[in-house]
């Protein structure tokens, strides 16, 4: 089977719709106010648990659309950089799913209901005071920052190509040719 050498449109589209939401997120995350025992989920704290819950969504989605309409063919180049930039794209999918999972079942050990996108109530992931669901704010925040680094591996990788080595992989998430 023969297959193309750029990601398809809905690929392409999914990839910098969640590179944009992920950076409002971020933004959202260091303008709302610290969460303390008493903190309600209102205003920019809703917002970032309606926008966190859009974007496990949309991750998900693209990994469903991946395995049914696949990818293309690997970039040509040295072994050792294909996988570690499959190692790199596995982490990150790994990381946007695990990160809202976090952030939901820390969410519902403090009693709040999250609502996905801010509108359809999800169910609670934990019990309310659930003792094992109450450090997870904090590995949420830590697996938030760790993501940062590797997106800013990614991004090198990605500014590597396309300044210095200049062989059209950024072309590849970007545009329909080549
Ligand atoms: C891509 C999605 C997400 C990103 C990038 C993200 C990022 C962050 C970051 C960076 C912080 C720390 C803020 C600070 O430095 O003060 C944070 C805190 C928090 N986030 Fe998220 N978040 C996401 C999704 C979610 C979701 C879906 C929920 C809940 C449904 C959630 C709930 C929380 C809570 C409760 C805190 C406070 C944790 C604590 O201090 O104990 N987050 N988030
Ligand atoms: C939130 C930030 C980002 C996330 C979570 C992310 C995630 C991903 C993932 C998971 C893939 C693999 C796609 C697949 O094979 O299914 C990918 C590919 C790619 N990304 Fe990103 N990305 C981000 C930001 C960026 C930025 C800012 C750039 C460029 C400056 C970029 C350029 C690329 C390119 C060129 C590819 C295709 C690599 C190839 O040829 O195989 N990404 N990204």
């Amino acid at each position: 089977m023969s297959r193309t050498a750029v990601y398809n449109l809905p690929a392409r589209w999914l990839h910098w719709a969640i590179f944009g939401l992920i950076a409002l997120e971020f933004a959202i995350a260091w303008t709302m106010p610290d969460i303390h025992r008493d903190t309600r989920p209102v205003g920019l704290v809703a917002w970032h648990l309606g926008l966190g819950t859009f974007i496990l969504s949309l991750m998900l989605l693209r990994l469903l659309w991946r395995g049914v309409s696949g990818v293309p063919d690997p970039h040509p180049g040295p072994a050792w950089q294909d996988r570690i930039a499959r190692l790199t794209h596995a982490l990150l999918y790994a990381g946007f799913i695990a990160l809202p999972l976090l952030g939901w079942a820390n969410a519902s050990a403090r009693g709040w209901t999250v609502h996905w996108a801010g509108w359809v109530p999800l169910p609670a992931l934990a019990a309310h005071g659930a003792a094992w669901a109450r450090p997870l704010g904090d590995v949420h925040q830590i697996v938030a920052y760790a993501l940062l680094g590797l997106i800013a591996l990614h991004v090198l990788a990605a500014a590597h190509h396309h300044f210095i080595v200049r062989d059209g992989v950024l072309r590849r998430m970007w545009s329909s040719s080549r």
